[in-house]
């Protein structure tokens, strides 16, 4: 009887449901299943997912797959609409360009983010750390969220692209309410939320160019500026998407890193008692914090001819989600161990959190900069840390993280 229901349970069908109670929590469990049951998956409201490492890391190599929206069928998908409305169905950010003006404008932008020019940036990092960590130490008991992970990147890539003082805490609700729409599911609210602070957001950088062509610096944007003051080279609007895509990128991403990241690091004092012996092991530590809590959960790619995987045919102009919070923890890959933290992994770095291929993320060297400083200098600085209450997610099925951490550091 046992084996009948067990065998009964595991033929129902399935279906990637990012919705359900306690994804947000813990999403493994089921892309555990997604894996292991149906690696190649048809998404009920349209595109297909993919869960296996091989499968994630050579589709997001391949050379024949597109990033441009006006590629795909959007079918019944209201995203389809949404975009349209927010003008950005012809995004011309390097994330949703295909070659050959991929490849030009990854290399005008690239430039900036050598690991030798990321490398200088250090002594700063640990400046922006060490004063965020000083409150945090006044205070006894912080958010971290609030008080490390969001301002942070946020400042750094503020000072990278040489942009004016703002009112920080209105720019991260815009910027919160865009993101959201990288999740396929969006309820009407957020659509409307999304599509207004899309509108405030590009009035914002159209200000912001405005006033730096008045005030040009020692920075990224005058150097993006002088670009497309050479007419074909960057277009103003392309000037405009790739100050966008990197202002955003450049935060909501390493937020999740930092504040999940240690999260997780103080759910596994041992792991942390490690980190806080040997500085030396910062830099693995973030490799393996990195495959661990994937801070964007999957990419996506879209097939512009049939495209034969596994048993499966995905037709042309089909979505594909490609999880890279599931390829992380395959264990074909990374052994039985995949779904244990140990910041010692000798191949760690081989996650896919940054994506491969052309669209490899740019600001990878930064991102795992800024983690190394925030996360071992926290560690270090608070030996007695720990946890306060439960965290408060973020709500965000792609860029998975953390509204609140609050932490008692006495
Ligand atoms: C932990 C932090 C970060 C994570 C997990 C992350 C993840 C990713 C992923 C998954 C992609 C897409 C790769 C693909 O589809 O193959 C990407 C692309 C990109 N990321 Fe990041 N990112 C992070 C931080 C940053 C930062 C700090 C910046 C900029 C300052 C940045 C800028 C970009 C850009 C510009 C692209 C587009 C690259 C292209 O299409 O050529 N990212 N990132």
């Amino acid at each position: 009887m046992a084996d009948a229901e067990t065998t009964s349970a595991t033929e129902e069908p399935l279906f990637l449901n990012p919705l359900q109670d306690g994804f947000m929590e813990n999403p493994w469990p089921h892309l555990a299943e997604m894996r292991e049951r149906e690696p190649v998956h048809p998404i009920l409201i349209g595109g297909w997912a993919l869960f296996r490492y091989d499968d994630v890391f050579s589709v997001l190599r391949d050379p024949a797959l597109s990033v441009e929206d006006r590629n795909a069928d959007f079918g019944d998908l209201s995203r389809g609409d949404l975009l349209e409305e927010m003008g950005e169905l012809d995004n011309a950010s390097i994330l949703n360009l295909d070659p050959p003006d991929h490849t030009r404008l990854r290399h005008l932008v690239s430039k900036a983010f050598t690991p030798r020019v990321i490398e200088a940036l250090r002594p700063r990092v640990e400046e922006l750390v060490d004063s965020a960590l000083d409150a945090i130490d006044a205070a006894g008991r912080a958010d971290i969220v609030s008080g490390l992970a969001f301002p942070l990147p946020f400042d750094v890539i503020s000072e990278m692209l040489g942009m004016p003082d703002g009112d920080k805490d209105q720019i991260r609700d815009w910027s919160g309410a865009i993101v959201k729409t990288l999740d396929p599911i969006l309820a009407p609210e957020e659509i409307r939320e999304a599509m207004a602070a899309n509108r405030s957001m590009a009035d914002h950088i159209d200000h912001v160019i405005e006033w730096k062509r008045e005030n040009p610096g020692d920075d990224l944007l005058t150097a993006l500026i002088d670009a497309e003051d050479d007419g074909d080279r960057l277009s103003e609007k392309e000037l405009r998407d790739q100050v966008s895509v990197l202002f955003i990128a450049g935060h909501e991403t390493t937020v999740n890193l930092i504040g999940t990241g240690l999260l997780e690091m103080l759910r596994h004092p041992g792991q942390a008692e490690e980190l806080r012996a040997d500085p030396g092991l910062d830099a693995g530590a973030v490799e393996e914090l990195l495959r661990y809590v994937a801070p964007v959960q999957f990419s996506r790619r879209i097939t512009v001819t049939d495209l034969e995987i596994g048993s499966h045919t995905i037709p042309a102009r089909s979505f594909i989600q490609t999880w890279l919070a599931a390829a992380n923890r395959d264990p074909e890959k990374f052994g039985d161990t995949a779904n244990e933290l140990d910041i010692r992994r000798p191949d760690a770095a081989q996650h896919l959190s940054f994506g491969s291929g052309i669209h490899y993320c740019l600001g990878a060297s930064l991102a795992k900069l800024e983690g190394q400083v925030a996360i071992g200098r926290f560690l270090r600085r608070f030996p007695h840390a720990r946890l306060v209450g439960d965290p408060i997610w973020n709500g965000r099925m792609n860029l998975r993280g953390l509204d609140q951490l609050v932490v008692d550091v006495s």
